[in-house]
């Protein structure tokens, strides 16, 4: 090595050692001819002393020195003045009095500072990625996601699963987005798609006999993305054969206890608790509720119903519903501008509007709307349980919407209120969800998770029947309002698969052909089996109680799926197209982004 300890290592006890660092200048700071230098490295940083002392040389050398050279240097470890101590500093006790110092690279001037407390928006952060992981909060991120993936394989290694490697070129495996397809060069016109999931190779491993697989798996999804979406994320991928949904939950369990209390020193008590999807989306709106907070939703159709108010009717008489939540004591919290955005709020959540209303100090609602429930007043306050100070949002539509609307308010209020510690952890399952859900476009049936997933025991006939009210094993982990992983028992019966693909609209014909190996697998000795995939990424975001995903990616992409540091994706040379028989064909601009 090039130094004899890192920058975070020296303690008192090395006081008078003879020691060569190696690092990155954060700060320079000249102070009556009496240099220092804070030298940083991923370990720490530690504060190098260069007065005459040192000699002219070196204090000539210091001179030029500039933030992010690479530096090394030797010294002796000294105790550092009272009063210039820095207990915020692993190595805040002491200093190193430099006798030599080397530049081993010289850096221009960074566009901007890894160590400086004001940094740059996010662009050009991304533009220079190395510069951003430099600074210490990136690349404690960076640790924490070792530690966590290191936790995770522990587990499972423990408890015997094994770790397979499953194809990145492949076919398609659907999980609802889009594919990333790679063409093929030695068949023209034929294409590769990167994993949406190792969803059919890891069953096909459970039918291969593996019993319990596990890989930290790469997957690909072209979707519309959010804070907590990247196109290219990470699963930590688990199947095991001959297992109920309570086993595979137990596992997940057990690591979800282990790495609280590894990463947060946090007791989580088990089994967690789990909410059927039915009573989450009655009583949150949503499928992955924020369990931090109350403000749950109350159902108010029936008493609607009682009423003449253009709005209610509306969605009485269209069997949608009308549902609305009980802010406590907010009623003086919220001005007029800030029911108008609550309103903007509902209404991007689909919603046509928002009835407001607040309880007066002569326990009256008030509000533009409060003369227009007449008869049903009292009614709505009794069972919203508004008491004199509270405010009450009430949508009213098809169920859907008002679980939308009412979902993206309470996690509104949650924020804006401050109703919940943000250090708080709160993990939980979904269970029993739908097998099916209405594809909104072609108005048949699309899977709620994937199509492999298997319906409950009891529900077989209900395939049938009425698919609609078939519900799924499926599980989905819930921390803090975020889908931290999901997973389902499996169909292993070939005739079972197959009835599920033709009722998604797939016809025997195409699912041979697309499905047909795993049709045929399915028919060669599967046994019953299920398993998860825990989102990584989320999971260490959430253990880092942070907000974005792209903070614990090394390398990640924009909201619009590119790569600012590399400039992916880009065009490329038209030899390469010709060689893999693809033609680009651009489509024309809209009228109204032409300059002409
Ligand atoms: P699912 O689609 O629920 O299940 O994905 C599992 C978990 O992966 C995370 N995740 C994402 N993270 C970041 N960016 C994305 N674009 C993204 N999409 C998903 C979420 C999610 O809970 N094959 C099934 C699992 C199974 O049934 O075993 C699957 O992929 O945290
Ligand atoms: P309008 O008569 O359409 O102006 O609506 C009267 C009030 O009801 C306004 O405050 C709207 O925001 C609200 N509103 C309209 N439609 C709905 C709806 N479907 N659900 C809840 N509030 C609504």
């Amino acid at each position: 090595m090039l130094r004899t300890h890192t920058c975070g290592q020296l303690r008192p006890a090395n006081l008078g050692d003879k020691v060569t660092l190696c690092g990155w200048v954060d700060r320079v700071r000249d102070h009556k001819g009496v240099i220092f230098i804070d030298l940083r490295d991923r370990w720490g940083r530690t504060q190098v002393v260069i007065g005459p002392e040192s000699g002219a040389e070196t204090v000539a050398s210091a001179r030029l020195v500039r933030p992010e050279w690479v530096l090394r240097i030797a010294g002796v470890v000294g105790a550092r003045p009272e009063g210039t101590t820095n207990p915020k500093l692993s190595t805040g006790e002491i200093e190193v009095a430099c006798t030599v110092l080397d530049v081993l690279n010289e850096a221009e001037t960074p566009v901007f500072q890894p160590g400086a407390a004001d940094l740059p928006g996010e662009e050009v952060r991304l533009a220079h990625r190395w510069l951003d992981l430099r600074r210490p909060a990136m690349q404690e991120n960076m640790f924490l996601r070792s530690r966590i993936v290191k936790i995770m394989r522990d587990h499972f290694d423990e408890l015997g699963f094994i770790d397979v490697e499953t194809p990145m070129l492949g076919r398609s495996t659907p999980e609802g987005a889009r594919d990333y397809l790679v063409p093929s060069r030695l068949d023209h016109g034929a294409f590769f798609a990167l994993p949406q999931s190792p969803q059919l190779y890891k069953q096909l491993l459970m039918m291969a006999g593996f019993d319990r697989y596990v890989q930290v798996a790469k997957c690909f999804r072209d979707e519309d993305l959010r804070a907590d979406r990247q196109p290219e994320f990470t699963q930590l991928d688990v199947e095991m054969s001959f297992v109920e949904a309570d086993d595979v939950i137990g596992v997940i369990e057990g690591l979800v206890k282990r790495t609280a209390r590894e990463i947060l020193g946090l007791d989580v008590p088990l089994p967690l608790p789990r909410l059927g999807w039915d009573e989450c989306m009655e009583r949150f709106g949503h499928d992955a509720p924020d369990l931090r907070y109350g403000l749950e939703i109350t159902d108010l159709t029936a008493i609607a119903g009682e009423s003449d108010f253009r709005v209610f009717r509306a969605a009485v008489e269209s069997a949608g519903r009308v549902r609305g939540i009980r802010v406590p004591g907010a009623a003086a919290r919220f001005s007029r501008k800030d029911l108008d955005e609550l309103t903007a709020v509902a209404v991007e959540g689909g919603a046509k509007g928002l009835v407001w209303l607040k309880v007066e100090e002569n326990g009256e609602w008030s509000g533009p709307v409060a003369k227009n429930l007449g008869g049903i007043a009292a009614a709505l306050r009794e069972k919203l349980g508004a008491q004199q100070g509270d405010l009450a949002l009430i949508v009213a539509d098809s169920f859907d919407v008002t679980c939308k609307a009412l979902h993206m308010l309470r996690k509104r209020l949650g924020a804006t209120l401050g109703l919940y510690d943000p250090n708080a952890m709160h993990f939980s399952w979904v269970v029993d969800f739908p097998m099916f859900a209405r594809d909104t476009e072609s108005g048949g049936w699309a899977s709620m998770h994937h199509p492999f997933t298997a319906p409950r025991p009891g529900d077989i006939d209900l395939l049938d029947s009425d698919p609609a009210a078939c519900r799924a094993v499926a599980y989905d982990l819930v921390i803090n309002g975020s889908e931290a992983g999901g997973g389902t028992i499996r169909i292993h019966d070939g005739a079972t698969q197959e009835k599920v693909f033709s009722l998604l609209g797939i016809s025997a014909e195409i699912a041979r052909e697309r499905f047909g190996f795993l049709l045929d697998a399915l028919k060669s000795g599967a046994p019953p089996h299920g398993g998860i995939a825990l989102g990584i990424d989320r999971w260490v975001m959430l253990f880092g109680r942070l907000d974005s995903i792209r903070d614990v990616i090394a390398f990640p992409k924009t909201q619009k799926a590119s790569d600012l540091m590399t400039g992916a994706p880009s065009p490329v040379e038209t030899k390469q197209l010709v060689e893999l028989g693809v033609r680009v064909v651009v489509p024309p601009k809209p009228e109204t982004d032409r300059k002409d």
